[in-house]
């Protein structure tokens, strides 16, 4: 008989018994509907009452309600005993964590120190009213020797051994100097430009040559333009690069084909007055080269010397940041040591 006292004592065995071998929520849930649902065993037997007569009604009505308050309450213990045992899981496990556990160090990047030096200088140039230009590094003949006044066959070709490509005429630049015509044919006259970026030259290396570096060039082309200028230039902008006013420059006689006269630039020494290992005990280091544009480079260019005049200069950029940051070999700049390149 499915309302007899003893019945109903089996439901709640079952359902007691059930509760005991669950152990996740889903579980939990599917037990509630099955018993407590409104389709529920419980349900069921509660919608049999209502068939018995009065008398076992009285009996068996009173043993319902029971059922349906036990396992009511005995499911919401459970639910709470599931729910406790979650929350000490979680906290088991941040007690598992070890705050003395080796964690990885997580590090910032930082700026190339050719970022960081171009950076500067471009912004001293730009100051003086100079424009920032740029040149392909893969040159042709004409650009990186013929229109800079270096004809085949011209001995100072020599000077810059040379990545030759398997295209004619084709080569890496060797020197920052093709910007020079390119810019003095795409913008005409007057102009002032600053150059950086990388060349390339087919050389051994040592501490300080490698067959990839950093060049900058400077180029201005204006009407009655001297030595002067070139020379003011030159000190103003090594003055700002090394934060040194009392820096002086010094010339003495260079060759470059594209330039006359020509010279090379030094620099007082900006970390000692009578010689150091930076100066090599000479007080001075040698910083550049420059000189007044040629003639023959500026007609070359579309530009009339007898009306128009020009300095030039150009300088390796590694060379600069070896002297101002203490640097002794330059094949560091490409090295990928992060205990060199962190230090920037
Ligand atoms: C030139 O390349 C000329 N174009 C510079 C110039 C421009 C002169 C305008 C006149 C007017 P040079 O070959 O000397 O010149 O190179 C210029 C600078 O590049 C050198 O002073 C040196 O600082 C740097 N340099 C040259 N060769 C290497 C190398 N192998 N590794 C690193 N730096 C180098």
């Amino acid at each position: 008989m499915a309302t007899s006292k003893e019945y109903i004592k089996t439901i709640q065995k079952k359902f007691n018994d059930s509760l005991k071998k669950i152990k996740t929520e889903s579980e939990l849930e599917q037990a509630r509907v099955t018993f407590l649902g409104r389709n529920g065993e419980i349900a069921q037997l509660m919608a049999q009452l209502k068939t018995l007569p009065v008398e076992e009604k009285k009996v068996i009505g009173p043993l319902l309600n029971k059922l349906k308050i036990r396992s009511q309450n005995v499911y919401e213990n459970k639910q709470k005993e599931l729910h406790d045992a979650i929350l000490d899981r979680k906290i088991q496990q941040q007690k598992l964590f070890d705050v003395t556990a080796y964690k990885y160090e997580t590090t910032r990047g930082s700026i190339h120190v050719y970022t960081h030096l171009i950076e500067k200088l471009e912004d001293v140039f730009i100051s003086m009213g100079y424009d920032i230009a740029d040149g392909p590094e893969i040159e042709t003949d004409y650009y990186n020797f013929s229109a800079l006044n270096i004809p085949p066959d011209h001995p100072a070709r020599d000077i810059q051994d040379t990545f030759w490509l398997y295209q004619p005429n084709r080569l890496l630049r060797t020197h920052t100097s093709p910007v020079q015509i390119r810019t003095m044919e795409t913008k005409g006259v007057p102009l002032a430009i600053f150059a950086p970026g990388r060349v390339y030259r087919n050389e051994e290396t040592d501490a300080s040559h490698d067959f990839l570096f950093m060049q900058a060039e400077g180029l201005l082309i204006d009407k009655n333009i001297s030595m002067g200028n070139l020379l003011a230039t030159a000190r103003t902008f090594l003055q700002a690069i090394f934060e040194k006013d009392d820096l002086s420059i010094r010339v003495r006689p260079g060759y470059f084909p594209f330039v006359e006269p020509g010279v090379e630039i030094d620099a007082s020494c900006p970390f000692c007055s009578h010689g150091c290992s930076t100066c090599k005990q000479t007080g001075w280091i040698e910083l550049m080269g420059s000189g007044l544009v040629h003639p023959n480079v500026l007609k070359t260019s579309g530009i009339d010397p007898t009306i128009y005049s020009g300095f030039a200069f150009g300088f390796g950029i590694e060379r600069i940041a070896m002297i101002k940051y203490d640097i002794n070999d330059i094949r560091l700049f490409h090295s990928s040591k992060l205990s060199f390149l962190d230090q920037f």
